[in-house]
């Protein structure tokens, strides 16, 4: 029995710096928790605590994740939603996951110079090589582990029923939000990175997201383009004000319609989502 609170800290940086970083990740032992481990405990079991606020406050829909690369954040998410029998066939939510599986598009000068240069280097094979010694742009994008199948293989072992539950669209968004979606969804996190990706993932989905949903964004605090798209189409072109949380150092989300953390009188503050109110009750045991 394994808890992601047992999680000891890891450190991604370090671990990539190691020459067997891709066949540890690919070959990691068979729990949800181990797979999820190298996103860090502390961001493994925020995908806990979210699920755990969905599952508990019955907000109903898919999860829907826009970046799915090695499937760290999808496997957390998955194996929690498994645990509380959310996703079919023993619930009725799917994952829809979207990624090229082939790196980037361009970025735009929205993306600033960072933004701009990391996906570049992600992008581009001969940079690849250049500003990362150490791993080639094959080792990062085509190693085993970056694949639809990899990803499919690593949720099963999690405890999803990957043919019941998830729908894997691979390619460009602007071509495989095109295709059938989800009609209503728990859950979008938003990992894509950069500016033109974030804001198609909110103009496909976000009127999709029920209230109550939680729209997470990875980027927010790391690439500018991801918090400009944000803006752009929440507060400038929606002229809504969402509540927006932090998490970590990059982290931001939001609970869909929610308007205030004031507590109900006489009660002290809440927020569902904060660390202060995890209890270990609430935690899902993992296979
Ligand atoms: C940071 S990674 C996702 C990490 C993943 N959530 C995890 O925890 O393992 C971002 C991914 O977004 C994908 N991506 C970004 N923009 C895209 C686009 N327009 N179309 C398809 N894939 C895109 C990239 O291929 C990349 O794999």
């Amino acid at each position: 029995m394994v808890h992601l609170h047992t999680l000891e800290p890891f450190d991604v940086k370090e671990a990539r710096q190691t020459p067997d970083f891709e066949r540890r990740v690919a070959n990691a032992p068979l729990s949800t928790t181990t797979l999820a481990r190298p996103l860090g405990d502390v961001r493994a079991s925020f995908f806990q605590r979210i699920v755990s606020y969905l599952h508990d406050a019955h907000i109903h829909g898919d999860y829907v994740e826009t970046g799915v690369q090695r499937g760290l954040s999808a496997v957390a998410s998955g194996g929690a939603l498994a645990c509380r029998n959310m996703l079919r066939p023993k619930g009725h939510a799917r994952m829809w996951l979207y990624d090229s599986w082939e790196g980037f598009p361009a970025s735009t000068v929205e993306d600033g110079e960072y933004g701009r240069t990391v996906t570049d280097r992600l992008t581009n094979r001969a940079n690849f090589k250049r500003a990362d010694p150490g791993h080639t742009y094959n080792t990062f994008f085509a190693g085993k582990g970056y694949s639809p199948e990899a990803v499919r293989q690593k949720l099963q072992n999690a405890g999803v029923a990957t043919e019941d539950a998830v729908v894997f669209r691979k390619g460009w968004f602007n071509d495989t939000f095109k295709q059938v979606r989800p009609t209503r969804i728990a859950f979008l996190h938003v990992d894509s990175d950069i500016y033109q990706s974030v804001y198609d993932t909110l103009v496909a989905f976000y009127d999709l997201v029920e209230p109550g949903g939680v729209v997470l964004f990875d980027d927010f605090g790391h690439f500018e383009g991801a918090r400009r798209a944000f803006y752009k189409f929440l507060v400038w072109e929606r002229r809504e004000m969402p509540l927006l949380e932090r998490h970590g150092y990059t982290e931001a989300f939001f609970i869909k319609g929610k308007q205030h953390n004031r507590p109900p009188q006489g009660l002290p503050p809440q927020n569902p989502l904060s660390v202060d109110n995890w209890s270990s009750k609430k935690k899902c045991q993992e296979v």
